[in-house]
């Protein structure tokens, strides 16, 4: 299973699956959620709410991941999951690595070969981007045995230099 970084725009990732990190209510918001969100088009807006009249009436908790189609995004499907709101007093180090290992089984699960990963949790949810690419590589790199047979390729997406930097340091150690 290989790792790489680039930098860019996720939607514009040619894989079989792009992961969103979205809220619990699944129903779009900002950042990277809003622009998987107005890349898929209206049909991904309608998968979610189907899951949220269907199987996750209370919204997907943190740390959880589920997959949908991806709309008219040049991806499969897309694999929402929430990361922990950063919190100085709390740490939820464990649930920001489950929002990676949860994607990568769903991946596995769905057939999905390719995928590529936000940073979770670093944008809006103020988690520190260095220890947001820290847990991200080590979480990936640790589910290779569980996933590496059924998983190609994964792609960290860098939106900025800030956030480039951070995972190439942790790609790199
Ligand atoms: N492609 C790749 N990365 C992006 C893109 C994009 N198009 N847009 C934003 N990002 C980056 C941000 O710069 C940040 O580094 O994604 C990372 C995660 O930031 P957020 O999207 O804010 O996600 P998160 O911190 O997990 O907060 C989730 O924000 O948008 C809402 O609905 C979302 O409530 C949820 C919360």
């Amino acid at each position: 299973m290989k790792l790489q970084l680039v930098t860019g725009d996720i939607t514009t990732m040619r894989v079989h699956a792009v992961v969103n990190a979205a809220n619990s209510t699944l129903l779009g918001g900002g950042g990277v959620d809003g622009a998987i969100h107005a890349a898929a088009g209206p049909q991904l807006l309608a998968a979610c709410r189907i899951i949220r009249d269907t199987v996750l009436p209370e919204g997907l908790a943190p740390g959880r991941a589920i997959s949908t189609t991806a709309g008219a995004l040049s991806a499969k499907w897309v694999i929402h999951t929430v990361g922990p709101v950063y919190s100085i007093t709390e740490d939820r180090s464990e649930t920001l690595a489950s929002a990676y290992r949860e994607s990568l089984r769903v991946a596995q699960h769905v057939g999905a070969r390719t995928l590529a990963f936000p940073a979770i949790s670093a944008g809006v949810y103020g988690w520190p981007m260095a220890d947001a690419a820290r847990i991200a590589v080590e979480t990936v790199r640790a589910m290779t045995a569980e996933v590496g047979a059924d998983i190609d390729e994964v792609t960290f997406v860098a939106f900025d230099e800030r956030a480039a930097r951070a995972f190439r340091t942790a790609l790199d150690n």
